[in-house]
């Protein structure tokens, strides 16, 4: 299949390309990674999960009754893992770190996922990687891996924690101006695809770029469409104060017959009314 679409948003003209063949086909998919969590989600309790996933305690029942099931602590992936995303996170991590601090990056809705602590483990360049969940159980199944399993950070200097937020709420943990990155790996995925979460997840990502330092940049990945998402993201963007978002996308890779995007937004300025 070939394609190539051109989406002109407001600040900037996007430019998507992309040819399935061409992409990466990635092999690793949850039901090889991690048993318990594939067969709960093969369960009936998916469809129940699947229309909840803007509620704590969908998230809190899926992590509780997964990890019950297997001795041993698994991350999970929702999608791909690290090795897929690096490349795309990379940049903006050396982009960042000129300003000779450590970067400040947050795994938005980390769950258990090994995507943070990868980040935090790879870098060259001092990090301070916060992993933040909604949910309590999935916040505390990290830290209390990480404290059994310790990662040494490429980097001595960097650091990593592992928070119980809701980010609907991010704008009251932090303040404007203070993050470099922040990650999505499928939470604003979870929340539009949910009964009740179109709201949460504009209102989530207008807060991003006011707690994004000047040209800092959230990088979402996702399976929508680009033909969706990036009308998505310029819409929900424009909110009282916000001035400018360039808005772009890339293809990551197929995993199991769908094709998965990072989707980059990058703040501008925020403007205080
Ligand atoms: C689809 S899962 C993705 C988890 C992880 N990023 C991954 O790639 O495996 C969505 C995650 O978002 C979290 N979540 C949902 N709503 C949230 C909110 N308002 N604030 C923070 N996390 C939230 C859920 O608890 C869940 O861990």
């Amino acid at each position: 299949m070939e394609k190539t679409n051109q989406h002109v948003c407001s600040h900037k003209v996007v430019h998507v390309g992309w040819q399935k063949s061409n992409l990466q086909e990635f092999k690793a998919a949850f039901i090889s990674d991690n048993q318990a969590q594939s067969d709960w989600l093969d369960s009936k309790k998916h469809a129940e999960l699947m229309e909840n996933m803007d509620k704590k305690s969908a998230w809190d029942r899926f992590y509780s009754e997964t990890s019950s099931r297997s001795h041993n602590f698994k991350n999970f992936e929702w999608f791909f893992g690290f090795d897929a995303v690096q490349d795309f996170i990379t940049p903006f991590l050396q982009t960042a770190s000129l300003s000779r601090r450590p970067v400040q990056v947050l795994d938005m809705g980390c769950g258990t996922s090994a995507l943070g602590p990868s980040i935090y483990r790879d870098s060259a360049l001092p990090v301070r990687v916060t992993c933040a969940d909604i949910s309590p159980v999935a916040v505390r199944l990290m830290r209390e891996h990480v404290r059994a399993n310790p990662v040494r950070p490429r980097n001595a200097s960097s650091q990593i924690e592992f928070l119980e937020l809701d980010c609907t709420q991010l704008d009251s943990h932090y303040g404007p101006s203070s993050l470099d990155l922040i990650v999505d790996k499928g939470t604003t995925d979870a929340l539009l695809r949910s009964k009740e979460g179109a709201e949460k997840a504009a209102s989530v990502l207008r807060q991003c770029l006011k707690v994004l330092r000047r040209s800092g940049s959230l990088l979402q990945f996702s399976d929508e469409d680009p033909d969706a998402r990036l009308v998505w993201l310029e819409t929900a963007a424009q909110g009282q104060g916000l001035a400018a978002a360039d808005v772009g996308v890339q293809e990551v890779g197929v995993l199991r017959g769908v094709c998965y995007y990072c989707y980059q937004v990058t703040a501008h300025h925020y403007v205080n009314k």
